[in-house]
């Protein structure tokens, strides 16, 4: 089986790549660097070419929340906004308290590298936040995320292959899954 090594310490993040990146075998490097870039472009190609090495494709993702009525925050510093989901859920809710737009996108890009240059995917999501978390699975902002081309339910209500289909990642993976593809073709 091709092997592909994903620069990321977020068993969620592994998890959803895993399940699109069938027939690769993806293995976790590691993904701790700095994340002090302004994009997340800009993050995703650190951790993606600190990981990479002289032989062998490893791909890297930042990702992250943009809220309306925040200008964007917590943007590229979704993972910083407090120090835990919880914690992070509740600063979230309680700055779009008295705020009557609750309109919210996730974005992920995708870097990957080949020890010579990088190639980027990106995908989005529109949605709004939730008055209160709702749901057990996923990660992050997931409990309170209701994408807009959904039924209403939260990404945290929907099982994985749901949320993929929706998600930012999952579009993101669908395209570096297209490319890596393509690049095996004979
Ligand atoms: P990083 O890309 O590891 O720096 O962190 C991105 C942060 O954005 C995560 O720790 C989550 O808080 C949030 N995030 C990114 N993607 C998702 C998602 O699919 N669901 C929920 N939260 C997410």
């Amino acid at each position: 089986m091709n092997r592909i090594r994903f620069a990321t310490s977020n068993p969620g993040k592994l998890a959803e790549a895993r399940a699109f990146l069938t027939g690769w075998e993806v293995v976790e490097a590691p993904g701790d660097v700095d994340e002090d870039q302004p994009d997340f472009a800009g993050n995703a190609i650190k951790k993606a070419t600190a990981a990479a090495a002289a032989t062998g494709l490893v791909f890297a993702e930042d990702s992250g929340l943009e809220v309306g009525a925040l200008g964007g925050a917590p943007g590229v510093h979704s993972r910083r906004y407090a120090a835990t989901d919880a914690a992070r859920i509740a600063r979230l809710l309680a700055e779009l308290a008295e705020k009557s737009d609750r309109s919210a996108r996730f974005v992920a890009v995708i870097a990957l590298a080949n020890g010579k240059d990088v190639q980027l995917f990106s995908g989005a999501v529109e949605g709004v936040i939730a008055i209160e978390p709702r749901g057990k699975g996923g990660f992050g902002y997931d409990p309170v995320f209701i994408p807009k081309e959904g039924d209403g339910r939260t990404f945290a209500e929907m099982g994985r292959e749901e949320k993929s289909a929706l998600s930012h990642r999952g579009r993101a993976l669908t395209a570096l899954s297209a490319y890596l593809s393509a690049m095996l073709e004979p």
